[in-house]
């Protein structure tokens, strides 16, 4: 069954998705931060999703019910290092977005 929530916000409940570049230094996670580790955020995808009317059919099977990812503890693993491989040092140590002001 749909989960209805009281505040749905300015989307309707729809987001845009964000950008996953150094992604492991943009915590805490979703937009309203409850997420502190990218562990929580995968956990999330493989059991935490709720049935919303917005909720992307690509999560649900052929009846509407949500398809569970039923990861193992090493694709977590490896997911999370997958992610970890966005981390761009080139860009985050570069002196010309050192300073907004200049
Ligand atoms: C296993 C595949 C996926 C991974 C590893 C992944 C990873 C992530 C991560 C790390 C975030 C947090 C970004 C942040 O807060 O800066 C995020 C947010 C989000 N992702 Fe995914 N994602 C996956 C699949 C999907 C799919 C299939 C959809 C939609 C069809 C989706 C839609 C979103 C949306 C809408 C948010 C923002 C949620 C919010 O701010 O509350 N993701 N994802």
């Amino acid at each position: 069954m749909d989960v209805v929530y009281e505040d749905e916000g300015v989307g309707g409940g729809s987001f845009r998705i964000p950008n996953l570049k150094n992604v492991a230094l943009t915590g805490p996670y979703m937009h309203d931060g409850r997420y502190a580790t990218l562990d929580e955020v995968i956990e999330h995808y493989n059991s935490g999703i709720q049935n919303t009317k917005e909720l992307d059919p690509i999560f649900k099977d052929g009846s509407g019910n949500i398809t569970r990812l039923n990861l193992t503890y090493v694709e977590k693993k490896a997911l999370v290092a997958f992610l970890n491989t966005l981390t761009d040092n080139t860009f985050i140590a570069d002196p010309k977005f050192s300073n907004p002001f200049n």
